[in-house]
């Protein structure tokens, strides 16, 4: 099924209550929601109690994406605010394989993302553990980024890699996704699709346009 997970990185934060409301009533199922620990990213977001406070505005999947080092520290303590999904960086974690254990061991959905230089081919030894494969199409840090180039071709690899497994993975991407190019992304074999400032401008109007290029391409 296509999904879309708007970023609320994006969002008006002092009224991101209503907006979640909006982008729900308008067909979006996720809340993508970006956590940065100014260390594995430049920047610093938000943490617990801001999703803990968001919890009560919405009954979407929270899909949590943690751009942190060494995330195993906090799952529980994302699990308690309101986390259903959670996914972590290949390249932040000294022990991969334990990470998404410790997700599925919460009765949580694990993600396991690859920054953009990140060889796509490291996925192949946790789809055994991972729910969701997240491709980075932008460097992790900021909104409002340029699509990478070859990110698509990136995304038709990580599709194929999870078909030939055998497994029902999700394929979710992230960064620099918009309007003009979510169709090409659609048919890479991308099924999640984050996209923070290309709905935030004006979060209805565009989640029922992104919504209408996704269900005209949901597979039957
Ligand atoms: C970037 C974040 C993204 C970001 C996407 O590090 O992980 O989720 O909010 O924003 P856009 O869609 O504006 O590129
Ligand atoms: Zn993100």
């Amino acid at each position: 099924m296509n999904i879309l997970a708007p970023s609320i990185l994006s969002a008006d934060f002092k009224r991101t209550g209503e907006q979640l409301r909006e982008i729900a009533e308008a067909g979006a199922e996720y809340v993508h929601v970006d956590v940065m620990d100014g260390m594995f990213v430049p920047s610093i977001s938000f943490g617990m109690p801001v999703i803990k406070s968001l919890r009560s505005a919405t009954d979407k999947v929270f899909d949590v994406h943690l751009m942190i080092e060494e995330p195993i520290r906090y799952l529980k303590e994302f699990k308690d605010v309101g986390a259903d999904i959670i996914t972590i960086h290949y390249e932040a974690c000294e022990d991969v394989r334990a990470t998404l254990e410790g997700i599925r061991e919460l009765g949580l959905k694990s993600g396991l993302s690859v920054k953009p230089k990140t060889d796509v081919n490291v996925v192949r030894e946790f789809l055994d553990v991972c729910d969701m494969i997240l491709l980075m199409s932008v460097e992790p840090g900021f909104g409002g980024q340029k699509f990478i180039d070859g990110s698509l071709e990136r995304a038709a690899a990580l599709r194929q890699i999870i078909e030939e497994s055998g497994r029902d993975i999700d394929l979710e991407i992230d960064g620099g996704v918009n309007l003009d190019n979510v169709s090409d992304i659609l048919d890479a074999g991308v099924n999640v699709i984050v996209a923070g400032s290309a709905v935030f401008k004006d979060p209805a109007e565009n989640t029922r346009k992104f919504m209408e290029i996704l269900n005209s391409k949901q597979e039957v």
